[in-house]
């Protein structure tokens, strides 16, 4: 059976920028979506032009550079937002226009003291005046995770009806639990009038820290296309990471999905992102982080010593890693000493290992790590150097 493809949108320019003190210059990112676009990211996520001057130049930067993604500008469900993001787009490539609006009860009546015949009016209004700028019109409800689901596959037929070829189902405030998420998709897959003239696509917040499990939900159930960003930024708990995704999809072939990124860039990806904006990774993120592939207890460094699979379901290397990290601490055993020792020049015998041992635990007893000038230290400093250096 041949894989589906999941096109993957990255919004790490525009909602990851959404984080305070992560904002970014033109130029900035004008280097983020070449390296995007070079990875294999289908849809970039440029900007809000409307939103600043700056922005609207980014976005603009962004469309004339990008040589083979899709290149797409938020809009609000507002006729001056829409004309701004056409002009801002106007020398991409391929332009996508991301118009929307809230749908759950409480966006209607808190955010525009409507209701629901009135917002469905004005998604057909959006849609249909973003058609006359471009072909590729992506609609989103807004909380469509709290949006209830008969009335939110009513929003999603006016959208197909106006012309919108991507239909958004946000959850916006990170709320559904997988299993609700993913029966979110398959009822509209099953029960939206012309589902088939457009795809689905998850837009998940990580705020109960489902975001990657939700959109992998999204996709078993019939979405085709994943919104994500490097390092998971983004608004509140951030968003979908886009290295998460990816590396499952990639990881469970059983589940006949695949994506276009090559995965070798992905930890320079995460890097580029980090780097640019200031923001520090967690050291135990998936994928990505300084931890992903470090073990430090003894048990688990003498698995991955004896066969880096134990204990290893990615090879470091598929995400662009030169290999993984034996790292040593008190909790580290014999075999991890051995290991760390023979990568500085130094083979030693069992007795020779029992014979350190004891003083690198001591060692390692004061310090959070033990590095390789450590070693040589410990080495240098016991009985068994001379008959190391005269062997
Ligand atoms: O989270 C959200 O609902 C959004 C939309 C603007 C797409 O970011
Ligand atoms: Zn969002």
């Amino acid at each position: 059976m041949s894989n589906t493809k999941i096109e993957i949108f990255d919004t790490t320019l525009r909602d990851g920028e959404q984080v305070p003190g992560c904002k970014l210059d033109t130029k900035q990112k004008v280097i983020i979506a070449e390296q995007l676009d070079i990875s294999g990211v289908d849809i970039i996520e440029a900007g809000f032009p409307v939103s600043s001057p700056g922005d609207f130049k980014s976005v603009e930067a962004i469309a004339k550079k990008v040589k083979n993604a899709t290149v797409c500008g938020l809009t609000r469900a507002v006729e001056n937002d829409i004309k701004i993001a056409a002009e801002a787009l106007k020398h991409a490539k391929k332009p996508r226009i991301h118009t929307g609006i809230g749908t759950s009860d409480s966006h209607i009546k808190f955010k525009f003291n409507s209701n629901r015949e009135q917002i469905i009016k004005r998604v057909f209004q959006a849609v249909s005046y973003a058609k006359k700028f471009v072909e590729d019109v992506e609609f989103y409800a807004e909380d469509a995770g709290r949006t209830d689901n008969h009335y939110l596959a009513r929003v999603c037929e006016t959208a197909i009806k106006a012309g919108a070829t991507v239909l958004n189902i946000p959850d916006t405030t990170g709320y559904c639990l997988p299993s609700e998420y993913g029966a979110k998709i398959k009822y509209l897959m099953e029960h939206v009038k012309g589902i088939e003239k457009a795809i689905l696509s998850c837009h998940c917040h990580n705020d109960l820290g489902l975001a990657t499990a939700n959109s992998i939900q999204g996709v078993i159930n019939g979405a085709r296309q994943i919104e994500c960003t490097i390092n998971g930024i983004g608004e509140r708990a951030g968003n979908t990471a886009l290295e998460e995704v990816v590396m499952v999809l990639k990881q469970h072939q059983g589940l006949n999905l695949e994506t276009n990124i090559n995965a070798e860039m992905l930890y320079g990806l995460s890097q580029l992102v980090s780097e640019s904006m200031g923001i520090y990774t967690q050291p135990n993120k998936a994928i990505v982080g300084a931890n992903a592939f470090a073990h430090s207890s003894g048990i688990h460094q003498d698995g991955v010593i004896k066969n880096r699979e134990t204990y290893e379901i990615i090879n470091p290397e598929d995400i662009g890693l030169k290999g993984s990290q034996i790292v040593l601490t008190a909790r580290s055993g014999r075999a991890a000493l051995a290991y760390r020792a023979k990568n500085i020049g130094y083979e030693l015998t069992k007795l020779q290992l029992d014979t350190i041992y004891a003083r690198f635990l001591t060692f390692a007893d004061e310090r959070k790590e033990i590095n390789d000038s450590d070693i040589h230290q410990i080495i240098e400093a016991s009985s068994i150097y001379q008959q190391i250096i005269s062997a």
